[in-house]
């Protein structure tokens, strides 16, 4: 396991030190290296995620200009195994590192990786306890902001390990796969498992089968609720994931638009799907300077966002937290909502999501878009049967919400979620 320990730790210096994202550097190595995926993709999310703690807990037990960059890192990936993987067999994983320390840097530090990596193991049950930022690895300033807008009922969630759902278009042949491997929604939405499960479905990820994507998105195109024949705008569309979704909802009987301003995106997208859904056209514009003669039945803003509700999946973006981006996608958010008023039909919907939770670009939005715009009121919803297990649907089927931040009811990411009708 050395080996894939020093590579790790290689993959959280790209993180840490070079900005660059964990996803990207998680997948280029792991398309070279395909041996203990698993457990690499573990250790190092896990590292990434409890970083602040792994560093605190190693300077607690060494000097921090005792250690280089490149030892530190090998320390956190190791210390994560050794503080949050069940494993049983630790003191072999220890020597087994001490044995890769001492090859790649010499007998002395491998010396001195065992005397601290022991010390630590035999305190790991009785280390002292951090502050709630520590902990939960929030910098801190991001800690600062959270407690300002008393967001703190968040905080767990910074240091989730995710959960992944997907869902299965209706033309695909179920017999293709076991699903009773999985935790079941409904007949056409499951939960990946927390020790994987993605090798039974990989083949056949080409999003016309089946289609990894949170319930909390899944949620949003529900409740706007597309119809056959209806015109449908999707404002923010790539990767496509919800467009798609959309489609399949109105039996790919409406007409929907996929408006996105990324040009590569928008050309992944038709490459991908366009041969498919054949009622999905493919845009690219800016939505602020989308030009149509038509008027829509219904608008989807999902709209680009802070992310922070993607947290567990992408936990680097809890260290990159900058403020005055948060306002600055407020002010998008309201501008693309109400340019997607100015095309929508009387009677229509827009559908508002993004996947965050602070209020300047949620409850905030819609109270500036209501009070600019008095031909629109919110629109009250409840959550589809489809989207609730047994033990959720006793308590969410009858519930009716004007606007809905996720996390009260899914353990998948933070979304937020309002619908609006044009009077
Ligand atoms: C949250 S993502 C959309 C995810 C997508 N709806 C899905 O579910 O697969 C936001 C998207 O908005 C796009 N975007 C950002 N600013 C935009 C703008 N001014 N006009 C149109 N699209 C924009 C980004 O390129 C990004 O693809």
């Amino acid at each position: 396991m050395n080996d894939e320990i020093f590579a790790i730790a290689q993959l959280i210096s790209n993180v840490v030190d070079e900005k660059k994202r964990g996803k990207n550097v998680l997948n280029s190595y792991l398309e070279k290296n395909n041996s203990f995926k698993e457990f690499v993709t573990d250790i190092f999310y896990g590292s990434i995620r409890h970083y602040i703690y792994l560093e605190a807990t190693l300077f607690k037990f060494v000097k921090k200009e005792g250690v280089s960059k490149k030892e530190k890192y090998i320390f956190i990936a190791t210390l994560y195994v050794i503080l949050f993987r069940k494993e049983s067999d630790i003191p072999i994983f220890i020597n087994d590192i001490i044995r890769g320390v001492k090859k790649r840097l010499g007998d002395r530090k491998g010396n001195f990786f065992n005397a601290v990596l022991r010390s630590i193991l035999r305190s790991r049950d009785d280390l002292d306890s951090f502050s709630d930022d520590i902990k939960y690895s929030i910098p801190e300033k991001f800690y600062h902001y959270l407690r300002k807008n008393r967001l703190l009922h968040v905080i767990s969630k910074m240091v989730e390990t995710p959960k992944f759902y997907f869902r299965v278009n209706k033309n695909f042949d179920k017999s293709l796969v076991d699903f009773s491997k999985f935790r079941k929604v409904s007949d056409y939405i499951y939960r990946l498992n927390d020790n994987g499960g993605i090798k039974d479905i990989s083949p056949f990820l080409d999003g016309k089968n089946i289609v990894i994507q949170d319930i909390s998105a899944q949620l949003a195109c529900h409740i706007l609720d597309p119809k056959k024949g209806e015109r449908i705008l999707d404002f923010c569309a790539a990767p496509g994931t919800k467009t798609t979704l959309l489609s399949e909802l109105s039996d790919n009987s409406s007409e929907i638009i996929a408006v996105d301003i990324n040009q590569s995106k928008v050309d992944k997208m038709k490459t991908e799907l366009s041969n498919y859904y054949k009622n999905i056209s493919f845009v690219v514009s800016d939505a602020l300077d989308f030009e149509t003669d038509t008027i829509f039945d219904k608008i989807l803003v999902d709209a680009p966002c802070s992310a922070l509700g993607t947290v567990s999946k992408y936990p680097e973006k809890k260290y990159d937290f900058n403020e005055s981006e948060i306002s600055k996608y407020g002010n998008i958010q309201l501008k693309i909502l109400e340019k997607a008023l100015s095309i929508l039909k009387i009677g229509g919907e827009i559908l508002y999501c993004v996947c965050t939770f602070t209020p300047q670009e949620s409850d905030m939005v819609v109270k500036n878009f209501l009070k600019r715009n008095q031909n629109i009121e919110l629109k009250e919803f409840s959550i589809s049967e489809k989207l609730l297990t047994d033990e959720l649907s006793t308590i969410y089927s009858d519930k009716i919400f004007t606007t809905l931040h996720t996390e009260s009811i899914f353990d998948g990411d933070i979304f937020f979620i309002a619908k609006f009708i044009k009077k």
